[in-house]
């Protein structure tokens, strides 16, 4: 039997090209050779984003925005965490398992209530329980469809060790494997994207390019990227340029050594380093853009893929929660 792969997508924010070689296209490169279970995290958006259009839309563009990189819903199996009731009463199972300290300790809760302490506020000021026990909803999403793996980036390890002790403590106590234990995908050779200021590509920074932008936006964008002052005729070191580093994402090796040759032997300004990262990111980018296009003029069809994705993963998750029940006492 081959193994499980799961990760979930909150659905914030617009998708950039960090997202797609830092995430999505590994997850995709993973599909090939796993079961594998890809998810909207719609509940964990919630706790952040409040006005309800903006989550709809969010929810729509990311699912589409997977669907046209490339996933494959008759292959793998792609749905909305929200169509999960049996992720909810997961999770209040287990939260009989999971000490509040170990909540206190999670990151992300952490860095809010210091920001909070430095301010001179109240430690939990404007901190909702949904961040609180943000760990608790991850964990029932992983351990629900007995993942084996979890592809995730650096900054969610400690939320797939919480998962690993929560399900842990569960099976000590009634000794038995009732919950499989999850790994981390931490992938190791998955490219740094830089951004248009040279550092990593994130939202955060507001430095990124966007995956599904309109050409114009996206020429624009490529255009942004901020360089030093040398001149046309200086020779330039194509590997601390950012100009350079993203190109090499998106060009054949050959294409990357002609390239690097023309900064080195100068006569090529910034400009002109950029229209050629602007044709070959646009090569690459217009088929998928396309069909990102073509999805979302259709939404009721994209719902039913997600819809169609649900009644897939339902019956694994009731599978899961009845094996808890029956070894809680519950059924
Ligand atoms: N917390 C993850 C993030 O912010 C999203 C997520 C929710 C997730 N549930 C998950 C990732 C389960 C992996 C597995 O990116």
């Amino acid at each position: 039997m081959k193994k499980i792969s799961l990760t979930g997508i909150k659905p914030t924010g617009d998708l950039h090209i960090g997202n797609y070689f830092g995430a999505i296209k590994p997850a995709l490169e993973l599909a090939k050779e796993y079961d594998a279970r890809y998810f909207i995290a719609d509940y964990h958006a919630l706790n952040s984003v409040k006005d309800p259009k903006e989550l709809a839309s969010a929810i729509r563009h990311v699912a589409a925005g997977w669907l046209a990189s490339g996933l494959d819903p008759e292959k793998v199996i792609f749905y909305r965490q929200s169509s999960i009731q049996e992720v909810f009463e997961l999770t209040t199972m287990i939260m009989a398992f999971t000490s509040k300290g170990l909540m206190n300790r999670a990151h992300a809760y952490k860095d809010a209530s210091h920001k909070n302490i430095e301010k001179g506020d109240d430690m939990d000021a404007g901190i909702n329980m949904g961040l609180f026990t943000y760990p608790i909803l991850m964990a029932a999403d992983i351990i629900i469809f007995d993942s084996d793996i979890v592809p995730v980036g650096l900054d969610q390890m400690q939320h797939i060790e919480m998962a690993q002790d929560i399900a842990q403590s569960v099976n000590a106590n009634y000794k038995q494997q009732v919950l499989k234990i999850p790994q981390a995908g931490i992938q190791e050779n998955v490219a740094v994207v830089p951004g248009l200021d040279g550092r990593k590509m994130s939202k955060s920074y507001n430095n990124v390019i966007p995956l599904f932008a309109p050409e114009k936006t996206l020429r624009k964008t490529v255009m942004r990227i901020t360089t030093n002052s040398q001149s046309v005729e200086e020779p330039k070191d194509p590997d601390t340029s950012q100009i350079f580093g993203l190109y090499k994402l998106f060009a054949e090796r050959n294409e990357q050594d002609k390239l690097a040759e023309r900064y080195r032997a100068g006569g090529m300004g910034w400009g002109e380093a950029k229209e050629e990262l602007f044709g070959a990111v646009n090569r690459r980018l217009t088929p998928m853009r396309e069909k990102y296009d073509a999805i979302m003029a259709d939404i009721p069809a994209l719902d039913k893929i997600l819809e169609q994705g649900a009644q897939k993963a339902r019956p694994i998750a009731a599978a899961t929660v009845k094996r808890f029940r029956k070894a809680a006492g519950i059924d």
